[in-house]
């Protein structure tokens, strides 16, 4: 069943989904070389829990950690460990929280150094079908418009796998409502979107083939080729004529060009 919004509703949300982008940020000026992903996920749960907030991915279906961190060839729901992150690393960061009874939940793909032309492009191509996706999230459109212009950017103009098992979602007072909004699909197909629902949209895109398996941790996603994968994921609300975007990439971007650690791709001037 899909859950519709008030606006008073989705302005709690997007307390929610900032909260997310202001730990994001937190991160962004933490990262450089030689800092473990426990120490990063440390930080997270502390800092969520300093805003009269909860970090929401801790003990859901028995996930051990406060937010997920998938390095390289892992593609989401990584754990954060005691391994020194190096030079030529990609990292996405996924972090949720519950504040005031609703759900934000994003995540950001950062560069440690510098891992190659053709992955910084795999980040940069990600992150623009994120935002193609978004802009098919208005009402009157379907579920599988948003699919189909997140994977005709990146399997068909350039030939990466898109993973078809983990998908984007609703949210709300759950972190995961109806309906599944996938990275991939046609045209004119699913549900009708209409105005009041709340996406989480997060297209998970391999420089490889889109095949993935899951490690006996019962988490760990992993490609099955070995190569790096990229995620990002939004928190929008559909409306008419344009998607509110409730999560903000903006103060993530400006912390991660000033961290000279960082390899960045193109800002985003989409918000
Ligand atoms: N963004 C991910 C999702 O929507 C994070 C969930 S991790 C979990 O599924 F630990 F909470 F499951
Ligand atoms: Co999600």
């Amino acid at each position: 069943m899909i859950l519709y919004k008030t606006d008073e509703q989705v302005e709690k949300m997007r307390k929610s989904a900032l909260l997310v982008s202001q730990t994001l940020t937190e991160v962004a000026g933490i990262l450089r070389p030689g800092i473990s992903t426990l120490s990063i996920d440390q930080l997270v749960g502390e800092y969520i829990r300093d805003h009269q907030a909860i970090p929401s991915f801790l003990n859901y279906n028995g996930y051990p950690f406060n937010s997920c961190i998938s390095v390289n060839d892992v593609v989401v729901h990584g754990f954060p460990n005691k391994r020194e992150l190096k030079e030529g690393d990609i990292i996405s960061v996924d972090i949720g929280v519950i504040m005031d009874g609703w759900h934000g939940d994003h995540a950001y793909t950062f560069a440690i150094g510098d891992p190659g032309e053709r992955v910084m492009q795999l980040i940069r191509v990600t992150k623009e079908s994120l935002y193609k996706g978004i802009e098919k999230a208005i009402a009157g459109n379907r579920v599988g418009d948003i699919g189909f212009a997140i994977q005709e950017h990146t399997e068909k103009k350039h030939g990466y796998g898109v993973v078809r098992e983990l998908v984007g979602h609703g949210l709300g007072k759950d972190l995961h409502e109806d309906p599944q909004v996938p990275n991939y699909g046609k045209r004119g197909s699913g549900a009708k979107l209409k105005e009041g629902m709340v996406l989480a949209i997060e297209p998970m895109i391999n420089l490889g083939k889109k095949e993935v398996y899951t490690e006996d941790d019962g988490w760990t996603v992993r490609t099955k080729d070995g190569k790096p994968s990229v995620h990002f994921e939004h928190d929008v609300c559909v409306r008419k004529n344009k998607a509110d975007i409730l999560s903000d990439y903006r103060p993530i971007e400006a912390a991660e060009t000033a961290n000279p650690y960082l390899f960045t791709g193109t800002v985003s001037v989409l918000q």
